[in-house]
C-alpha cells in the first residue's frame, strides 16, 4: 500500500542550506545574514487576472499606489537648493525639490491655474514659473506672483499653495507617499534600517541607472527577482558559482522580505565532483564583472570562494581606498536581495549596491518600467562622483547594450526573455489561477498579501 507523504508547509531543500555555508565564511558573518524568519504565509493560489486586468490595476493605482512609500529618487540626485527632479507613478507626477539646505519637499506637479505640469525633467531653478501664463512659486511652494493679479482677487495665499506630499529619507533615497495618513517612512523601513547598518548606504553614489519599458505588467517583472528557482533554467551558465535552489528567504515584516543566494558556491543540482575550484573562478569571471578583474588561478588548498571573496576585498579597497578586511566572504559574494514593499529592491552586503525599481507604466496594465542602479562606495578620499544620469534603453535595445552593466546585462536579458510571454501567458489561463510555492515564492506570497491588504483597507473605508 501506497501512503501519500504528509504535507510540510515548512519543507525544506533537503540538502546543504546557505546557513551552512556561512558556517565556512572565514571571517565572523553579520548578524543580520544569521537572522531567518519564514513564516507560512498559506498555500492559496492567486487569479491570474491580478496580473492582467484593468480594473485590477486600478484598485491597486488607487488603494495601493496612492498610499504607499516610494523611492523617488538619490538624495545625491538634489544636492543644491533649487535642483529638482519629476517622479512619476501612474498617471501622478511628483516634483521633489531641495528648497533649502537641509530641506526637501515634494509637491503635486501641477500648476494650481489651469494645470500644466510645473516641471518636465530635472534641473535647478530658483523659483517654479509655469511656463503656460506664468505663475510663479517659491522652492517651498508659497505662491509668489501671476501676470494678472488683479484678475485672481478671489483667490487667497492658501488657495495658491502648492499641495504637498509626505516625505521621508532613508539610505540617501528619497521617498514620498501620497497619503498624509501613512505611518512615518522609519516605520515602513522598519527591520532594514538594522540590517543595513554597516552596509554604508548613504556613502554610495549612483555608478549607473538604467531604465526600460517592459511589457509585462510591474508585479511579472517585480517577481521575476523574488525568487531563485528560475535560475537553473532561466540561467544556466551560473549554476557552477551561484546557489539557487537552497537559496534562503525571509518575510521579517509586512513591508520587508529578503532572499540570499551563495556566490563562488556551485548549485546544489549540480554534482559537487564535477565543479572543481577553477571552474568556479573561470565562469565568475567570464561573466565580466569589474569587481572580479585581476585574478589568477585558484591556489591548491584554497576554495574558490575564499579566493573570489579574497579578490573582491582587493579588487574594491584598490578601486575606492575602503578597507574590507572584516567583511566576510558573504558580504563580498553572495546575491542577497531586499525588498521594500512594494516596489522598491535593494542588494545587501559591502559590494557594490544594485537596486531595482519597478513601476506601471501609466494605467497600462500590460506595461511597466524597471529600472536598474548601481551604487558603488564614494571613494575613501573624496571627492563623491557625481551621480549617473539615467540611461533610457528603447524598445529594440537589450540590456546587455547597456556595456555599463556588464555581466548583468545578459542576465537581465534572459530574465526578460521569459517576461512578454508570462503577461500573454497569464491572458491565455484555463483556470485563471496562479499557483505559487509555499517557501521559494514566499516573497511573492507576502508582496500579494500586502496589495489584497490595500486593497481591502481602501474599499472598506
Ligand atoms: S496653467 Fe500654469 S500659469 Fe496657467
Ligand atoms: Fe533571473
Amino acid at each position: 500500500m501506497t501512503t501519500t507523504p504528509e504535507f510540510d508547509p515548512h519543507a525544506r531543500f533537503e540538502g546543504e542550506s546557505y546557513q551552512d555555508i556561512l558556517d565556512r565564511d572565514s571571517r565572523e558573518v553579520p548578524e543580520c545574514l544569521r537572522a531567518e524568519k519564514a513564516p507560512y504565509l498559506g498555500s492559496d493560489s492567486v487569479p491570474a487576472t491580478h496580473y492582467t486586468s484593468q480594473e485590477r490595476s486600478d484598485l491597486e493605482a488607487e488603494h495601493m499606489w496612492m498610499r504607499v512609500w516610494q523611492m523617488a529618487c538619490r538624495v545625491e540626485e538634489i544636492p543644491n537648493v533649487g535642483d529638482h527632479l519629476v517622479y512619476d507613478i501612474i498617471d501622478k507626477s511628483v516634483l521633489i525639490v531641495r528648497s533649502a539646505p537641509d530641506r526637501i519637499q515634494a509637491y503635486y506637479n501641477t500648476c494650481l491655474h489651469r494645470g500644466r505640469k510645473l516641471a518636465t525633467q530635472a534641473g535647478h531653478k530658483s523659483e517654479f514659473r509655469c511656463p503656460f501664463h506664468g505663475f510663479t512659486w517659491e522652492l517651498n511652494g508659497d505662491f509668489r506672483s501671476c501676470p494678472t493679479p488683479w484678475d485672481y482677487q478671489h483667490l487667497n495665499k492658501e488657495d495658491l499653495q502648492l499641495p504637498e506630499l509626505k516625505v521621508g529619507t532613508w539610505g540617501g533615497f528619497i521617498f514620498i507617499n501620497f497619503d498624509k495618513d501613512a505611518p512615518e517612512l522609519m516605520d515602513v523601513v522598519g527591520p532594514l534600517d538594522w540590517h543595513f547598518k554597516d552596509w554604508h548606504l548613504e556613502d554610495r553614489y549612483i555608478h549607473y541607472h538604467v531604465a526600460k519599458v517592459l511589457p509585462c505588467n510591474w508585479k511579472v517583472a517585480a517577481e521575476a527577482f523574488m525568487e531563485s528557482q528560475h535560475a537553473p533554467t532561466t540561467h544556466p551558465q551560473i549554476q557552477t558559482h551561484v546557489t539557487d535552489v537552497n537559496s534562503q528567504y525571509d518575510v521579517f515584516s509586512d513591508y520587508v522580505t529578503r532572499q540570499i543566494s551563495a556566490g563562488a558556491e556551485p548549485s546544489p543540482l549540480m554534482d559537487r565532483d564535477s565543479v572543481s575550484e577553477q571552474r568556479i573562478v573561470d565562469d565568475m569571471l567570464s561573466r565580466r564583472y569589474k569587481m572580479y578583474k585581476d585574478v589568477e588561478g585558484v591556489p591548491p588548498g584554497i576554495t574558490a570562494r575564499r579566493y573570489m571573496a579574497q579578490s573582491v576585498r582587493d579588487n574594491l579597497q584598490a578601486h575606492n581606498g575602503h578597507d574590507y578586511d572584516k567583511c566576510s566572504d558573504a558580504e563580498m559574494l553572495d546575491s542577497i536581495l531586499y525588498n521594500l514593499f512594494p516596489n522598491f529592491s535593494v542588494w545587501g552586503g559591502m559590494k557594490p549596491t544594485r537596486i531595482y525599481r519597478w513601476r506601471p507604466n501609466g494605467r497600462d496594465v500590460d506595461s511597466s518600467i524597471m529600472e536598474v542602479y548601481q551604487l558603488d562606495m564614494v571613494p575613501r578620499d573624496g571627492p563623491r562622483p557625481q551621480p549617473s544620469p539615467m540611461r533610457v534603453l528603447s524598445e529594440d535595445e537589450r540590456w546587455s547594450d547597456a556595456e555599463e552593466l556588464g555581466g548583468l546585462g545578459v542576465i537581465a536579458d534572459q530574465d526578460m526573455g521569459n517576461l512578454p510571454y508570462v503577461q500573454e501567458g497569464l491572458k491565455a489561463t484555463g483556470n485563471n489561477k496562479v499557483h505559487f510555492a509555499n517557501y521559494q515564492d514566499m516573497r511573492i506570497r507576502q508582496h500579494h498579501i500586502m496589495i489584497q491588504r490595500y486593497i481591502d483597507e481602501g474599499l472598506s473605508s
